[in-house]
Order: structure tokens, then C-alpha cells, then sequence
């Protein structure tokens, strides 16, 4: 999948709302092309059905109307953020809270394109926060503990991201689901970003202070 990334500061609002026209259009049409297809099919296999009900064409069309929420969520898998080897720190732990940072940004964004239902998405959200705030806590300690050289600048650009994620929070409370465009892509980027930039070089240092 395609990770963006903004990493000017000042822009990531704007940058946000730039990637979010495109992709709220993309989602659009293809919401109706689906929609449109299986009203298509619809009318078909009514058509159909006007020639006998052993028509075998009327039995195919609707395995086809069948098969098309299964594909439909195939495609959404693929566009999920998958944890690959290349991402690893070195450190266990650290991986495993990347893997599950991945898995609630995962879940928040199904929470998020299936509009399942606002309190759904505010959860989702909300683990979300909780547990980064939780990871970048822990982290810090494992740093400062080991005297890692770079904690400072690696804690600034921890508290530029919470308080990025508490503005989303901010923008969420006021304008409900609409805000939440695009705020899955960002934190995707930021967070591959991190892990792949700032999170990896700590990692020989802490292989050097016997945490693995
Ligand atoms: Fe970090």
C-alpha cells in the first residue's frame, strides 16, 4: 500500500486535507460503481428468471451479486497496513507495540471507511491514542533508563505527534466523522516514518545494553 507523508509541521493540516479530495473522490466512485453494478445485476437476474427458473444464467448472476462482499473486502484488506520484517527495531517488546499500533491504526481505519456507527469510531480512535501515548511512554523509560544519547530529540518528536493526535481529537469533537478524512493515511505515514527513521537507530544501542 501507498504511505504518505508530511513532514513539514506547520502543513499537516493542509497536507491532509490535499491527499483527503482525492481519495474522498476515489471512494465515492467506486462506492457507486458497486452500488451500480449490483443494481445492475439485480435487474438481470430478474430478466432473467422471466425465461424459467432453470435459466442457468439467473443462478451465475446471483453467485456473482454472492461473491461481490467478499471481494469487496478483499480489496480493503489489501489497502491494510501490514507489519513486515524490514520494520523490526531489534528490540521485541518495542516490535511487538509497533505491531499493535499497526493493528488499532488497522482497526480504525475499517471503523472509519465502514462508518459502522460513531461511538465504534470514537473507540476505535481513542485505542488508538491510548496506546501510542502508552508505547511512547514506555519507550522513553527503556531510553532514559539505558542513558540513550538522542532522547531528547526523539521525545520532542513524540509530543509533536501527541499533540498532532489531540488536535484531531479536538477537530473530531466538533465536526464528527468528517474530520476523521484522510487522519488514517497520516498516521500511517508518520508512524512507518518513525519506526523506519528516529525508533530504528536506538536499536543497536539497546542490543548493546542487553535488551533484545
Ligand atoms: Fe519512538
Amino acid at each position: 500500500m501507498q504511505v504518505v507523508v508530511c513532514t513539514s509541521s506547520e502543513r499537516q493540516i493542509r497536507c491532509r486535507n490535499s491527499i483527503t479530495v482525492g481519495r474522498k473522490m476515489k471512494k465515492q466512485s467506486f462506492n457507486l460503481f458497486v452500488v451500480g453494478s449490483i443494481g445492475l445485476l439485480i435487474v438481470a437476474i430478474g430478466l432473467s428468471f422471466l425465461f424459467g427458473l432453470d435459466n442457468p444464467v439467473s443462478w451465475v448472476l446471483i453467485a456473482v451479486v454472492l461473491l461481490i462482499p467478499f471481494i469487496y473486502r478483499k480489496v480493503s484488506e489489501e489497502k491494510q497496513l501490514k507489519w513486515k520484517e524490514s520494520y523490526s527495531v531489534g528490540v521485541k517488546e518495542l516490535d511487538d507495540d509497533h505491531k499493535k499500533l499497526i493493528e488499532l491504526l488497522n482497526q480504525f481505519r475499517v471503523a472509519y471507511v465502514y462508518s459502522t456507527s460513531e461511538s465504534f469510531e470514537k473507540q476505535a480512535l481513542n485505542d488508538l491514542v491510548s496506546y501510542t501515548r502508552y508505547h511512547f511512554e514506555k519507550e522513553e523509560k527503556l531510553l532514559e533508563k539505558t542513558g540513550y544519547p538522542q532522547l531528547d530529540g526523539h521525545k520532542e518528536q513524540h509530543r509533536a505527534m501527541i499533540k498532532q493526535v489531540e488536535d484531531f481529537l479536538e477537530d473530531y469533537e466538533r465536526r464528527g466523522h468528517e474530520s476523521l478524512e484522510g487522519v488514517a493515511a497520516y498516521l500511517e505515514g508518520w508512524l512507518i516514518n518513525h519506526i523506519n527513521g528516529t525508533d530504528k537507530q536506538y536499536g543497536p544501542f539497546l542490543n548493546e545494553h542487553n535488551i533484545v
